[in-house]
């Protein structure tokens, strides 16, 4: 198969899940969410980066960080000469909970199964989790024993090996801790710099 047969495949793939998302009514999200917001940026993306869930801004127009959180996540891109367009992002829930309150258990497990989905679609090498509930779903789904906070183990790189592919799996901090905090926007800056390389 060609380059470009594959990265048609890859997108047909994530239209598809998109498609489910848009209809979903898996756990009770769907009667209070506005949009569903499934992801963005590019099928054929090395660099994965996964929040939590959608919020406010999120919900209304459908797309993964797009209003405080976002903006520090573009500047962060931004730092190491990334574009949305090169890299996918995504949630780990696709609807918004009501008030922005924790995704609970079951909400993570009905969603789950799209990110995993997604996850497959893309075949990223490397996956960013934004934030600790990013970080514990990941490191669950890849076995990766957690042993430690994310003040211990942001910016490390931690690896998964597979029967047919390797993925670099680096939990961050979510961008939301620096929207007033000047250290955290320094400290994000810093371990975004592992991914110019
Ligand atoms: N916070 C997240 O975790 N995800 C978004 O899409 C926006 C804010
Ligand atoms: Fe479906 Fe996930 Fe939305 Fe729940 S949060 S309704 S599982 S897409």
């Amino acid at each position: 198969m060609d380059g470009l047969k594959r990265e048609d495949l890859k997108e047909e793939k994530l239209l598809e899940i998109e498609d489910r998302i848009e209809n979903c009514k898996k756990c009770d999200l769907w009667k209070t969410r506005k949009n569903p917001v499934a992801g963005d940026g590019s099928a054929n993306a090395k660099i994965m980066f996964i929040g939590e869930a959608p919020g406010f801004n999120e919900d209304e127009q459908g797309k993964p960080f797009v209003g405080k959180a976002g903006k520090i996540f573009d500047e962060l891109l931004d730092s190491v000469n990334l574009k949305r367009e090169d890299v996918y992002i995504t949630n780990v829930l696709k609807c918004r909970p009501p008030q922005n309150r924790n995704p609970k258990e079951s909400e993570i497990e009905a969603c789950m199964p799209y990110l995993n989905r997604q996850i497959e679609a893309i075949k990223p090498k490397i996956i960013c989790c934004l934030g600790t509930f990013a970080m514990s779903c990941i490191m669950k789904k890849f076995n990766i024993e957690k042993t430690q906070s994310i003040s211990k183990i942001h910016g490390k790189v931690f690896h998964y090996r597979g029967l047919f592919d390797s993925i670099k799996i680096i939990p961050l901090y979510h961008p939301a801790v620096a929207v007033y905090d000047a250290d955290m926007l320094n400290t994000l800056k810093k371990d975004f710099e592992v991914l110019a390389k």
